[in-house]
């Protein structure tokens, strides 16, 4: 499915300041990364896209229809998962699913067991039914809630934030179960984790403050830092220097001299050597550098 995000704007009623800002994304079938730093507006932009919320202005169009006037449409090929969910605490992944499954009027009990078993396999939470929800671990929980959100077959799934909170095998797991499940469907999938997106999209946008910062391929974000990206191990007046007249894109101190990666048209001295750009440099340099 083809999403058209056109000239969306978010003013919250009571918030300060735009929450999105003449937002355009086209995204297309595969996994579409949104990475932004917290307060940026992923939530804002992808409770707009599942309907939950409208935008103070607008449209969104799915495969040309818009979304608004078709939202019944859009809800039924969708699946959602929000940054922060309560599943059912009490019930375990059966009862829970099938209560999805009647909420979204699935009369059939053969069917629902169907769904139900395939849903469980997907997510590798077989030999787990038993168990309440609440005696789930964090990235369990975030499986039960991909079994959810894929229990309608959805052409299109919004990821909010997934990743936060879970140890690196987990976070690996359900990576990975992400681009097995992304055949022949679109993901919009969040993060504030330059890694999360680094083996997983093609295509990604950075949000910052409402706006975005940039859009489009991976490979093109990163080039643009090419052959500007420096490093420079040396001392803490070349530090601030360095924080003055470049971007810099991390600090690292060791043995407690700062090792300063940077992005600048030459070197800075002949001390800088020249290194290979990673996503990380090219997502911090697109927001202005290194925080204190
Ligand atoms: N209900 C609300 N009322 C007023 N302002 C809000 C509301 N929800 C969010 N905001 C503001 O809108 C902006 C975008 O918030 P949003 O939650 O979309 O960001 P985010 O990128 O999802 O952040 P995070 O990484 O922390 O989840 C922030 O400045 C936030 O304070
Ligand atoms: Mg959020």
């Amino acid at each position: 499915m083809k999403i058209e995000i056109k000239n969306i704007t978010k003013i919250y009623p009571r918030g300060k300041k735009k929450a999105l800002n003449g937002v355009n994304i086209e995204i297309g079938q595969g996994i579409f990364g949104l990475i932004g730093r917290n307060g940026a507006g992923k939530t804002t932009l992808m409770r707009i896209i599942a309907t939950i919320m409208d935008a103070t202005e607008g449209e969104i169009y799915f495969d040309g229809k818009e979304l608004k006037a078709n939202k019944d449409e859009f809800r039924s090929s969708l699946g959602y998962l929000p940054q922060s969910t309560k599943l059912m605490p009490r019930m375990n992944i059966v009862e829970f699913l099938d209560y999805v499954c009647i909420l979204k009027g699935i009369k059939d009990k053969k069917e629902r067991k169907e769904r139900i078993t395939n849903a469980i396999e997907t997510v590798g939470l077989v030999g787990e039914e038993k168990k309440r929800l609440k005696a789930y671990s964090g990235g369990m929980l975030r499986r039960a809630g991909i079994a959810q959100a894929l229990i309608g077959d959805p052409k299109v799934l919004i990821i909010d934030e997934p990743t936060t909170g879970l140890d690196p095998e987990e976070r690996l797991y359900f990576l990975n179960l992400l681009s097995k499940i992304a055949m022949e469907r679109t993901i919009i999938f969040s993060t504030h984790i330059t890694a999360d997106i680094e083996h997983l999209c093609n295509n990604i946008c950075v949000l910052e403050q409402g706006e975005v910062k940039y859009l489009g391929e991976k490979a093109n974000f990163i080039e643009r830092v090419a052959g500007k990206m420096f490093e420079h191990t040396g001392t803490k007046e070349e530090e601030e220097t360095l924080r003055r007249e470049a971007t810099v894109t991390s600090v690292a101190y060791i043995d407690g001299s700062p090792c300063v990666r940077y992005v600048a048209e030459k070197p800075f001295t002949e001390k800088s050597i020249s290194v290979t750009p990673t996503l990380e440099d090219a997502y911090i340099y697109a927001l202005g550098g290194v925080k204190r």
